[in-house]
């Protein structure tokens, strides 16, 4: 096969692509499941596997993991190829990361409602499933860095930098966090042990909001807004100083979940201090993913998915001011143990996360099956719908959190609590009702985006895509 006749190898990303709408659909229908359980208790139906607690693990696990996952999988199998100008390094390796990881979440849905749980946060699979990660992860790293190794163009994209860094990141968190003793087939137990566990959970924590949700997901930023805008990088050499900025800083925050416990308070000092330093390099991101679209502004006007492509970097932007704002240990005692936690949360995670994908997605999916999208119309509806449900979702959750913290604090001249426990509740329940209609307005866009989809694959048909001669500017 000479080179003009290589063609790029998607039949992976067509995998990765359709799943993380699948799955995106499913882990936020149960989002929507339990955010009705918190308004409506009865919707528990004295269930176990159905109660909030198994669920919520659930969703989390299905919406970053699955849908998230599966978005970063997809996008890195392409990106990779397309700025290598190659295929895919071991390709039947990559079919099995596709098949794995859906092993590994089939088994997340199953054990989470049963009720195995390690308990540690945003880790909670077993062991057994936690090896069936290391070996799925691991294949991936060999694959992705594989391709770059015979790439057939001596620069690497700015974008694989962010990709390289959150699955090498990934690993060693994923490893070290998991570390644990079994003592049967679905049970184990952590090798550390008191605040020791805390810290390195948070550790993994942390740095799974950094690499996992956000330096992945900037790999999508620079490759796919570019591409949408018609327009370079507004600056390839801030793109360099975010990625080594962004990486040295975050790996240092992760105390900042774990203000006023056991742990030193140097530590946590420490963990405020670097969360303040990260407000720069995220902001120096989102501006030159913002600013990439100087000169094309007018575009946002009338492209639906350069919509959600900026919206998103807006949000990314919201919620890396608001997470330093959070790490002030003396704000983090009102915020913490509150709803303003969970809006913080959604709006990295609907805003940036979920609207980056679905940009991503749209722009992708059409390209993988050479077609045309079905309806545009439908891309811009889905805009719309996915932004209102955004914008009550956290709107809710702060006046919810601020609320809560509020009360909780609030002390008569006596020394006595002004409000007792269940009045806080009491006071929450409007909130938990508008959280719902925003996250059931969500799923909706998650609908629509489905049937469009479809349409868009039937209308279609898998051809691929020749690689282009090296030198040439992909
Ligand atoms: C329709 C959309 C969604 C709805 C209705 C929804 C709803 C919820 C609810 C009710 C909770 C539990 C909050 C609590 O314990 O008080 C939650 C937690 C969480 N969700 Fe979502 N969610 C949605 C989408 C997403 C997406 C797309 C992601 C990630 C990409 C995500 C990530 C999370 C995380 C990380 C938590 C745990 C937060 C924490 O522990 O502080 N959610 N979600
Ligand atoms: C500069 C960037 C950021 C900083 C400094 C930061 C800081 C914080 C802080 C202080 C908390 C509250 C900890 C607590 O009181 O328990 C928090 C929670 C959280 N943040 Fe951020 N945040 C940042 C960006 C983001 C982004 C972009 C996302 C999502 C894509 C995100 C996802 C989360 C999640 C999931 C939690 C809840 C963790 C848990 O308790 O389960 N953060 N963040």
């Amino acid at each position: 096969m000479n080179d003009e006749t290589m063609t790029y190898d998607y039949s992976v990303v067509r995998l990765f692509a359709l799943s993380t709408i699948v799955l995106g659909v499913f882990g936020m229908m149960i989002g929507v499941l339990i955010a009705s359980q918190m308004a409506w208790p009865v919707l528990n139906f004295d269930t176990p596997w159905l109660s909030f607690g198994r669920l919520r693990p659930l969703h989390t696990n299905t919406v970053i993991f699955g849908f998230g996952g599966s978005a970063l999988f997809a996008t890195s199998y392409y990106v990779v190829q397309r700025t290598c100008h190659t295929r895919l390094f071991a390709p039947a390796l990559a079919k099995f990361t596709f098949y794995g990881w859906m092993l590994v979440i089939a088994c997340a849905a199953i054990t989470l409602p049963l009720g195995y749980t390690s308990s540690k946060e945003y880790a909670e699979l077993e062991w057994p499933i936690d090896i069936l990660l290391t070996i799925v992860w691991l294949s991936y790293a060999v694959v992705f860095f594989g391709t770059i190794a015979k790439r057939r163009v001596s620069h690497i994209y700015v974008a694989n930098w962010f990709f390289g860094s959150f699955i090498l990141t990934v690993a060693m968190l994923h490893v070290v966090n998991s570390a644990a003793l079994p003592v049967s087939f679905l049970k184990s137990y952590s090798v550390y042990s008191g605040v020791q566990d805390a810290m390195v959970q948070w550790w993994y924590g942390h740095n799974a909001v950094g690499f996992f949700l956000t330096a992945g997901f900037l790999g999508i930023m620079y490759y796919f807004i570019p591409k949408q805008a018609g327009r370079p990088v507004y600056s390839y050499r801030l793109s360099v100083v975010h990625f080594w900025s962004l990486s040295f800083t975050y790996i240092w925050a992760g105390p900042h979940h774990l203000h006023y416990t056991a742990l030193p308070d140097w530590t946590q000092s420490l963990g405020m201090a670097f969360s303040l330093i990260l407000l720069a390099p995220s902001w120096g991101g989102m501006i030159n993913g913002v600013m990439t679209l100087s000169g094309a502004w007018g575009k946002l006007r009338t492209d639906p998915i350069l919509k959600f492509l900026i919206v998103s970097v807006s949000f990314y932007g919201m919620s890396t001011f608001e997470g330093p704002m959070m790490a002030i240990k003396t704000v983090n005692a009102l915020s913490h143990y509150t709803d303003w936690t969970i809006g913080h949360v959604h709006s990295g995670a609907l805003g940036w996360v979920a609207m980056v994908s679905i940009g991503a997605m749209y722009f992708l999916i059409p390209k993988l099956f050479n077609t045309k999208i079905y309806s545009e119309k439908l891309i811009e509806t889905h805009f719309w719908i996915a932004t209102i449900g955004i914008v009550l979702y956290i709107t809710s959750m702060w006046i919810s959190g601020i609320m809560q913290g509020l009360m909780w604090r609030a002390i008569n001249s006596d020394g006595t609590l002004t409000y007792s426990f269940v009045e806080s509740v009491q006071a929450m329940h409007p909130f938990y009702i508008i959280r719902t209609g925003g996250g059931a307005l969500f799923l909706m866009g998650m609908f629509i985006m489905a049937y469009n989809i479809v349409k868009t694959v039937m209308q279609g048909k898998s051809v691929p895509a020749v690689i282009p001669e090296p030198q040439v500017a992909h």
